[in-house]
């Protein structure tokens, strides 16, 4: 019988396009969080649109079902073959093909790496307004895939606000190409929101036009520690009010502090005192005294009103980024140093304090987990991470999910809030899709996907069940 192998040379061979020694596709068949793994018989490395088209009409043709995978640094279990599918992996279309000042774009193929993203604006003076800790891995593809958030949301919108265009190859092969730079194009279904989001189901991304903006010619950054996080949505409300250029409100929950602490040791401890949550705001602002004097003075306002108890504003780029250090370690962290179930939810900002003790106490009645919570305030998107202590036997580890999942997701459904705020739905949460979406919205969704995938070859398994 012909392999997927044999199959897919037969249709289109170029050289170093195909991996398929076990030693080469390990990497591919396993997430970053060591979650989610499977096997692969090949991994397909395109360099163009034309050989995405061509392998997916053979692939189509042949009923060989792919993964499309970017930086693979998604956390649902989404980017990975869980059935032998065959990875089609965008890495080396990583060109960043125009700078356009004047509309304000970049035209980049799906294969670059944020990091590399910002890199090249910031040598133009300019930069992309969607940043996140994986900034170094995940691609622009995998992130308007998943329609990635991070760390700048409340000030400019998810990865959705930042693309203009898009080029998909659909599953039969047929290049959809609209690789707009206009900031107004009304013309019709704007069909490039199907795909973002859309986590590989109905398409291949191969290149984008994404927004870029000036760089901001200053940014204030702040720590605060805060004793009791009952104030939490007074303090994002005030926030919002006091900082114009508000463009980044995390919070951390104490005991992540301490996980970073643990393991780097060289870590100081930020205040004098221990508190219950710490608070990074930060502000985009213009250069200059002025504006950092009227930071620090909205911050006095806070302390005032007792909305901060201790705060620390980072007086250079290194200070910033040993602030920014406390709340990007726990996510690095956690990935590094074993299992953990990761939930990834929103609840409106006035339940935050309730639900943020709901998870501790939830966490502290499973034996052999340790919860850990941080998240972004501005956008009542808490993080909740459940990681498995040294003891806790692997087997008993992935037996706890089902049930921590069901308490987490229906007390989130219970505050009308949503199983999923930036990681998607994947495979790791499409049991729980009900929660949050209408079973009319499903059925549509199921629709599209099969007008658009009619052999079931994107992705199977990912958001619903094949
Ligand atoms: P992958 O993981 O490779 O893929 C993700 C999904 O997209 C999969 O379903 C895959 O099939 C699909 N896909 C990938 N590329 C394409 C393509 N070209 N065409 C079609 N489908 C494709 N997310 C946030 O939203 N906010 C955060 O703050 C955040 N922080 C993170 C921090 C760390 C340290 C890590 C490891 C992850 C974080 N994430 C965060 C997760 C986030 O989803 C990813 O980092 C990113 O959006 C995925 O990009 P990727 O290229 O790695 O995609
Ligand atoms: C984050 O904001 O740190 C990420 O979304 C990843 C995580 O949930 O750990
Ligand atoms: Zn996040």
């Amino acid at each position: 019988m012909a392999t997927a192998s044999d199959l897919l040379r037969e249709a289109i061979d170029e050289p170093g396009l195909y991996l398929d020694q076990p030693t080469d596709t390990a990497a591919y068949a396993i997430d970053w969080t060591g979650k989610f793994a499977g096997t692969t018989p090949l991994v397909v490395r395109p360099r163009n649109t034309e050989t995405v088209s061509r392998v997916l009409a053979a692939c189509d043709r042949h009923g060989l079902a792919v993964v499309p995978q970017g930086g693979n640094t998604g956390i649902v279990g989404g980017s990975v073959p869980h059935q032998g599918e065959v990875v089609i992996s965008l890495s080396r279309m990583n060109a960043i093909e125009a700078f356009d000042a004047a509309s304000a774009t970049a035209t980049v193929q799906a294969g670059v790496v944020l990091q590399a993203l910002q890199e090249h604006l910031a040598e133009r003076d300019h930069e992309f307004a969607v940043d996140l800790a994986a900034r170094g891995s995940c691609q622009i593809g995998g992130m308007i895939a998943t329609n990635a958030g991070g760390i700048k949301v409340l000030r400019y919108g998810h990865m959705r606000e930042q693309v203009r265009g898009l080029e998909v190859v659909l599953a039969d092969g047929t290049v959809l190409r609209n690789l707009n730079r206009l900031k107004k194009n009304n013309t019709g279904l704007d069909l490039k929101q199907l795909f973002i989001g859309s986590e590989g189901i109905l398409g291949v991304i191969t290149r984008a036009v994404v927004q870029v903006q000036p760089r901001a010619p200053a940014r204030q950054t702040a720590l605060i520690g805060l004793a009791d996080r009952a104030k939490l949505p007074a303090l994002l409300q005030a926030c919002r009010e006091r900082f114009r250029g508000l463009s980044s409100l995390e919070f951390v929950v104490r005991d992540a502090i301490d996980l970073v602490r643990e393991v780097e040791p060289e870590t100081r401890e930020p205040f004098g005192a221990i508190y219950q949550v710490y608070v990074i705001i930060e502000e985009e602002t213009p250069a200059g005294a002025a504006a950092r004097e009227g930071f620090v003075a909205a911050l006095a306002a806070l302390a005032e009103v007792e909305l901060v108890a201790d705060a620390i504003v980072a007086a250079s780029e290194r200070q910033a980024r040993a602030v920014w250090r406390l709340r990007e370690g726990p996510t690095e962290l956690i990935g590094r140093l074993g299992l953990t179930h990761k939930f990834d939810v929103t609840v409106p900002p006035g339940a935050i304090p309730p639900f943020l003790t709901a998870m501790e106490r939830l966490g502290e009645a499973m034996t052999g987990f340790r919860p850990l919570l941080y998240g972004h305030l501005g956008d009542g998107n808490v993080h909740v991470n459940m990681m498995q202590r040294p003891g806790l036997a692997e087997a008993a580890f992935h037996q706890a999910g089902p049930a921590l999942a069901a308490r987490i997701y229906g007390l989130v459904a219970e505050h009308e809030g949503s199983i999923s705020a930036e990681h998607g739905i994947g495979v790791m949460k499409r049991d729980y899709l009900h929660l949050s979406r209408t079973a009319e919205e499903i059925a549509l969704m199921r629709r599209l996907k099969a007008t658009l995938d009619p052999n079931g070859i994107l992705n199977p398994g990912v958001i619903f069940t094949a």
